[in-house]
């Protein structure tokens, strides 16, 4: 029997971002060292469907392949990730599970309470790192209670703008200035997301945004920022990686800019004071601490040119992860090349895991209750 481990990487997904998890995916499983890994692909169709099989990533891009694709599912019964697979193939058991799911529906813990309840380690965070940090509002308020900067924001529901523009308006006026930023609770890739100089763009935007989202959130625009990434790797004892930064090919960071045309620029490590990026480092980790994270995070600050303030922007708990996405590239820069750092990954999951196993899951009452 071969000691390889066997690993699922699941992609594609019922996402706005799937194109992208399409091209992380194959990223990955072309780099996770053989020797050491057997790889399953399994993707997710754009309507929900699970295939696995050698062609499933050009089924998923093309609607066909000549390799194998099987619809498969991942059973929820605890029994260690058995995908199960139609076409007499019978079932396969993962030993860890790598989701390369951005977005909805795969970065949001949906699919990570899936691969708890089928008991398989899984590489990333769990269901509340992943939930809290998909939504904007949520992870603000938990970032603030813990006394990390992020910029000044008011949030609402649609609903509630339907009902009365007027009073949101006026609250979000009397504690914000402008500019400001609309956003939708709950997206990525900067879909939904308008800058706006005054209250007639304000209120042309506010309907786009909530398109996207029941919860909008407005936020003051952090004056001439500076966009620094840092990653973050490790279980509860996370580290931190240098520091790199967006130079956006537009105004600010926006869909374009991230995907379309391919001019925005990065340097690692970022050009900042010895002290901003002490600073940017302890706040990424105690971020990763303040949601419960494992695994991997990239974490996002807004640095201001006019002060030098330090804003946390966001927490991605599966950010870009193509080789040369900032992700890869920051622990590159860190010392730690791509196909470590994927087997560092699987490494945490398992160690993850195996804690999880260790806990308790009954107590034995001293009455016996069944009994009365
Ligand atoms: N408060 C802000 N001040 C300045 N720029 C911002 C602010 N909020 C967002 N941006 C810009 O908008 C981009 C997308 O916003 P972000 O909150 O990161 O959304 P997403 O989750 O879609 O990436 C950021 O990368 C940045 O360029
Ligand atoms: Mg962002």
């Amino acid at each position: 029997m071969s000691d390889r481990c066997t690993i699922g990487v699941i992609f594609g997904g019922r996402s706005g971002e799937h194109e992208v998890s399409l091209v992380s995916a194959t990223s990955i499983m072309g780099a996770l060292p053989r020797d050491r890994f057997e790889v399953v692909p399994i993707g997710i169709s754009k309507d929900g469907a699970w295939y696995a099989g050698n062609g499933v990533m050009e089924f998923l891009k093309r609607g066909k392949s000549d390799d194998a694709v099987y619809p498969a599912a991942l059973s929820a019964d605890n029994k260690g990730g058995v995908v199960a697979l139609d076409g007499g193939r019978g079932g396969v058991k993962l030993d860890a599970v790598f989701p390369v799911l951005h977005g909805p529906y795969g970065e949001d813990g949906t699919v990570q309470g899936l691969l708890d309840l089928a008991g398989v380690p899984y590489v990333g965070c769990g269901v509340l790192a992943s939930a809290v940090a998909m939504d904007k509002v949520v992870s603000k308020e938990i970032f603030i209670a813990r006394n990390i900067p992020t910029a000044p924001y008011v949030w609402f529901h649609a609903s509630e703008w339907r009902r009365d523009r007027d009073a949101v308006t006026r609250r979000i006026e009397e504690a914000l200035t402008y500019p400001l930023f609309i956003k939708p609770a709950n997206m990525g890739s900067s879909v939904g997301i308008f800058k706006v100089k005054d209250r007639d763009e304000l209120t042309a935007h506010v309907p786009e945004s909530a398109r996207y989202d029941r919860k909008i959130v407005v936020e003051e625009a952090v004056a001439d920022a500076r966009e620094i990434e840092v990653a973050v790797l490790g279980n509860d004892r996370a580290e931190a990686s240098v520091p790199g930064e967006i130079f956006p090919s537009n105004e600010f960071y926006d869909y374009d800019a991230k995907y379309v045309d391919g001019k925005s620029k990065d340097a690692i490590p970022a050009d900042l004071s010895e002290e901003t990026i002490r600073t940017i480092r302890r706040l990424a980790v105690e971020a990763f601490s303040a949601v419960d994270g494992a695994g991997l995070a990239r974490v996002d600050f807004l640095v201001s040119r006019a002060d030098g303030r330090v804003f946390l922007n966001e927490l991605n708990t599966l950010p870009g992860f193509t080789s040369i996405s900032m992700y890869p590239k920051l622990w590159q820069a860190s010392g730690l090349p791509y196909p470590d750092l994927l087997s560092r990954l699987v490494d945490l999951a398992i160690e993850r895991h195996r804690e999880k196993q260790e806990l308790l899951t009954s107590y034995q009452p001293k009455i016996d209750w069944h009994k009365g």
